[in-house]
């Protein structure tokens, strides 16, 4: 179990040393101040997870003392205490982000009943936190290989579209090129990370249930609709609204996202009052949306509206620099899915490779891997173990290139060491703010640059 700590700010020496034995019986970790400016002193270097703090303090108030708390951090929980006659102060603190208060005096089971309460919210949230670190990590953008130029140009794109937290994002790219992983990888580095991703494929939801997975219904909005039902967009409020395959909306749905996006409203299936919801657009197809426009199947207007920051994924062919540290990548993450121990490729089978004119992309690639190394136990990958499909005849004024492409790849942590460089360079080598686009934190991030000397 995890031991929680608590700072306790009282004038009252008697009632600051009752509460610290009756706390530490409890198992709390204790910690006391007997005035405002003390506890600010104190919170300078010492963290705790929740004030009991007095309204009235002779110096600086309670109430001070909680503003300067919240404005420097959100997650710590502050308990009031105040007598009766002060009760208007302490609707005030709680406005002010207290999380409860205690009127004096109190029973010591009421304190340590509200605390308990305060700590399992606290609990669950850290708990929250914990797993959207992971999550974010596993979007982190220096995880999306991008070593030829025209991938890094899409991840500098990708990480400043990421931090405009409204701006409408259109990525277009063939089947497989990494247009989800992107829009996951932007969402969880823009400010509404901490909000959801929802996530709509507007071609795998039939067309007559789309309209109510997306906005919901009211009660009796058809028969058997005896509950109001919160729709998919609902669900993304203050989030990332991200709509796959956008090319395969009806235009009659089209009309309707198109209003979502210009007043931020929708009504529920069956309702009369308009719902307003704030959403971030991330849109995806591997449809050339201009040609769809131009043959009557989607709206230009809606074009014009999702098109605010356009993204071009290049098919894996016109880049192919990728594709050896793609296959890598692959390796390492097989290696320790399926307990194998890859640790390379022949330069016959790395030319194969890249020859290949990959149709289904990236994700035809990893497939590929995934299959050979469930199929072989070795330390490299080699040519006999490529299907025969892959294995397209070689031209012979591409033999050079190939040959120079199978030989010279960088390794795993090249691509990192560049791709770190980068954003330091571009945040003015603020460290902190570098880890944060990284998505990871500076710690991890001062380490690698100590191990890399940089
Ligand atoms: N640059 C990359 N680095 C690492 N993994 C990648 C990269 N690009 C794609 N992938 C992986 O390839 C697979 C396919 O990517 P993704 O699902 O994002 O493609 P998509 O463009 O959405 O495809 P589709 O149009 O078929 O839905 C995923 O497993 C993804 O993690
Ligand atoms: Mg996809």
């Amino acid at each position: 179990m995890k031991r929680f700590s608590i700072m306790v700010v009282d004038d009252e020496i008697l009632t600051l040393n009752n509460l610290k034995k009756a706390l530490e019986k409890e198992n709390y970790e204790v910690i006391l101040s007997e005035s405002g400016e003390k506890a600010l002193e104190l919170l300078e270097s010492y963290r705790p997870h929740l004030i009991l703090l007095d309204l009235v303090l002779p110096g600086i108030s309670g109430l001070e003392v909680l503003k300067k708390v919240r404005e420097t951090d959100r997650e710590i929980i502050v308990i009031m205490m105040s007598a009766y006659e002060i009760l208007e102060k302490a609707v005030e603190a709680m406005k002010l982000g207290a999380y409860d208060y205690l009127l004096k005096p109190f029973k010591l089971s009421d304190l340590k009943a509200t605390i308990q309460r305060a700590l399992d919210t606290l609990s669950l949230r850290l708990r929250f936190l914990e797993e959207l670190e992971k999550e974010k990590s596993r979007y982190y953008f220096g995880k999306i290989i991008a070593h030829s130029k025209k991938m890094k140009d899409v991840l500098d794109l990708a990480a400043r579209v990421a931090q405009s937290d409204r701006t409408t994002v259109l990525l277009q790219g063939e089947s497989g090129t990494g247009k989800e992983l992107l829009a996951r990888a932007i969402h969880y580095h823009s400010p509404r990370a901490e909000k959801s991703i929802v996530a709509i494929n507007c071609a795998a939801i039939p067309e007559n249930l789309l309209e109510s997975e997306l906005f919901g219904y009211e009660p009796g909005a058809f028969t058997d609709a005896r509950r109001r039902k919160t729709g998919l967009l609902e669900k993304a409020d203050e989030g990332t609204v991200f709509f796959d395959e956008i090319g395969d909306m009806s235009l009659a749905l089209q009309a309707k996202i198109l209003r979502v996006i210009e007043d931020g409203t929708f009504t529920r299936l069956g309702g009369i009052q308009p719902v307003r919801i704030n959403v971030r657009i991330i849109a995806a197809t591997n449809k050339d949306l201009a040609r769809e426009v131009e043959k009557g199947n989607f709206r230009s207007d809606l074009f014009y509206r999702l098109n605010v920051v356009p993204i071009h994924l290049p098919p894996l062919r016109e880049r192919r620099e990728d594709i050896i540290p793609l296959a890598l990548f692959f390796m390492e993450e097989f290696n320790r899915e399926i307990k194998r121990n890859f640790k390379g490729l022949e330069s016959e089978a790395a030319k194969v490779l890249i020859n290949y004119s990959w149709p289904g992309n990236v994700r035809e690639l990893r497939n590929t891997i995934e299959r050979i190394m469930s199929l072989y136990q070795a330390e490299t990958i080699r040519f006999e173990f490529l299907p025969g499909e892959i294995r397209q005849e070689i031209n012979p004024d591409e033999e050079k290139i190939l040959t120079e492409l199978s030989q010279n790849w960088p390794t795993l942590e090249q691509l990192e060491i560049n791709y770190i460089k980068k954003v330091l360079e571009r945040t003015d080598y603020n460290r902190s703010r570098t880890a944060k686009i990284l998505g990871i934190n500076p710690a991890t991030l001062y380490r690698k640059l100590k191990n890399w000397n940089l």
